[in-house]
């Protein structure tokens, strides 16, 4: 009997991916489309996509290394009250360049045109995420998404 296959179409090795969210305030505010349309037009493509309400318990989670912090609680708070849209993207130096891309955590310290420097009100609602490292968007990135959402 031919054995099982098993054959993934993912194609990123560990420096082209990052994993975003579009946070809860871009989303009810009616910017996912333009900053979709941001990130695709600045070089990175969609591996995978979906449209969520994140539950408490995964917010803590996805959030367990800053559980120690004195905004955990408003941070799973503001994650879980609404939808939010997540993503992998991949792109050479995919991390760096997010970054880059959506600016300071703090929207009044974004440089101009960034992501969070267009969208975001506060150093809470800030619009969106992305990954710091390698590690931890391989992580996130499967957190969030099955092999067969990837592609
Ligand atoms: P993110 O993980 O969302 O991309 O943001 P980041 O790397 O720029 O910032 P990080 O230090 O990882 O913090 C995660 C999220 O926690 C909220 N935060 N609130 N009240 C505060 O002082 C404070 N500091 C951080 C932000 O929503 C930040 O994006
Ligand atoms: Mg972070």
């Amino acid at each position: 009997m031919e054995a099982l296959k098993f054959a993934p179409r993912i194609t990123h090795n560990m420096s082209n991916i990052t994993f975003t969210m579009i946070k809860p305030d871009a989303v009810a505010n009616g910017h996912t489309g333009k900053i979709i349309d941001q990130i695709l037009e600045a070089g990175f493509t969609l591996q995978a996509l979906k449209y969520v309400h994140l539950s408490r318990e995964t917010a803590e989670n996805f959030y367990g290394i800053h559980r120690e912090r004195s905004f955990f609680g408003e941070l799973v708070d503001f994650m879980t009250s609404g939808p939010i849209v997540a993503a992998v993207l991949v792109k050479e130096n995919a991390v760096a360049d997010f970054r880059n891309l959506i600016g300071a955590t703090d929207p009044a310290k974004a440089a101009e045109g960034t992501i969070r420097n267009r969208f975001a009100k506060s150093i809470e609602a800030n619009a969106i995420h992305g990954s710091d490292s390698d590690e931890n968007a391989a992580g996130e990135a499967s957190f969030f998404f099955s092999a067969f959402e990837r592609f």
